[in-house]
């Protein structure tokens, strides 16, 4: 297969990580005989220090003219602290979102067996852990009307939501908690299942609906949409859950989830909480998916007092790598070989810094025994 890759490495560690990925899909290509061409646009604050702006125009051009787009990182130190800055690195991946249309943003939730150690968690808690969030990720009060009185003494952001960002949300989650149900998995971007892990997923087809209705009116409009969609889907057990609460059973009884779905700020906090379970928030990959080009990043921050240093986890961007396979190319076979490579490289006792305390390996060089495992 023919296939155009856009490729925004971004900011901190971004161009480290997504360096090993890139060569990670090289040994596909040139394995399983296709043929990918990648193409580099700037976003973040690499695109304000060249340019100006977060996101320029070229490359939401390149976005839109690709097959799949793999992003690294976003966000720099220097404007964190600046309150009046008028441009910040985080209105890239922000407006890229929103140009993209990229409403559901997948965020998968898993433990390597030979990794099960290394959890800060209770292995007997975090065994077997396998689900998916689907966070919301272009409403909500990320995207509301925000601003300051005249003073700048006080300031406020707005949770928005309209019933049919709601559904068309949900009805993401609901297909993919059906076809968890069935075991089914079809390489459909709405009905894929997710392919780290292999699936084990006969049993399942639980909706965990995780808002604060008790006190939000966009909470309420949520339940009451959600509840309406039930009856379209009678293989799936829907439960609501206040997000506090939810906080707390992620770490408590996090083998008891299946599909989450919540809206942009509770479903950020939430996955950043549920990365603990995998031991290191370094090892997660995502997938944006909506109405044009799907995104794929690591679900990781930019890290910026490792960039440069060789020294970061590239696993969320392998496995965002292995995402976009299968994913936006329906590639399963693909996918699967780049889970299972960086399955062996786990179980030979490699990894980075962050996960093995003897001989730990750099970002390039760990990313390159998983390539000969491919
Ligand atoms: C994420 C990040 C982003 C977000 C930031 C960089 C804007 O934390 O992808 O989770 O909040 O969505
Ligand atoms: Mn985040």
């Amino acid at each position: 297969m023919q296939k155009k890759i856009a490729v925004l490495p971004g900011d901190g560690v971004g161009p480290e990580i997504t360096m090993v990925a890139v060569d990670i899909l090289k040994k596909i290509a040139e394995k399983f005989g296709h043929e990918f061409t990648f193409t580099e646009g700037l976003i973040g604050a690499a695109a304000i220090d060249a340019v100006g702006e977060a996101l320029p125009q070229k490359t939401t051009d390149l976005c839109l003219s690709s097959d799949a787009v793999l992003f690294g990182a976003i966000g720099d130190p220097k404007y964190d602290n600046d309150p009046s800055a008028k441009v910040r690195p985080e209105q890239g991946i922000l407006g890229l979102r929103k140009s993209l249309g990229l409403y559901a943003n997948v965020r998968p939730i898993f433990t390597f067996e030979d990794f099960i150690s290394k959890s800060p968690l209770k292995p007997e808690i975090i065994k077997g852990v396998d689900f998916i969030v689907i966070r919301e990720l272009i409403g909500g009060i990320y995207f509301g009307k925000k601003g300051r009185n005249a003073a700048g003494t006080a300031a406020f952001d707005t949770n928005e939501y309209t019933k049919e960002e709601i559904e068309r949300v949900a009805r993401y989650a609901f297909e993919l908690a059906r076809s968890r149900h069935s075991g089914k998995r079809s390489a459909s971007r709405i009905d894929s299942g997710v392919v780290v892990p292999p699936p084990q997923n006969d049993g399942k087809g639980k909706l965990t609906v995780v808002d604060k209705a008790n006190v939000l009116e966009t909470s309420r409009l949520w339940r009451e949409t959600v509840r309406e969609m039930e009856k379209d889907y009678p293989e799936v057990t829907v439960e609501y859950m206040f997000v506090d609460n939810a906080a707390m059973q992620l770490i408590k009884r996090p083998s008891e989830f299946d599909v989450v779905v919540t809206e942009n700020m509770f479903g950020d906090i939430l996955t950043d909480e549920a990365s603990v379970i995998t031991g290191s928030i370094g090892m997660l990959p995502s997938a944006s998916i909506g109405e044009k080009t799907a995104v794929y990043e690591p679900i990781h921050g930019s890290f910026p007092r490792a960039a440069g240093q060789n020294i970061a986890n590239p696993i969320g961007s392998i496995l965002s790598a292995a995402m976009l396979l299968e994913y936006s190319f329906g590639m399963q076979e693909e996918a699967t070989a780049i889970s299972d490579a960086v399955k062996k490289a786990l179980a030979a006792g490699l990894g980075t810094k962050d996960i093995v305390g003897e001989n730990p390996l750099g970002t390039k060089e760990f990313g390159e025994e998983v390539s000969n495992r491919i």
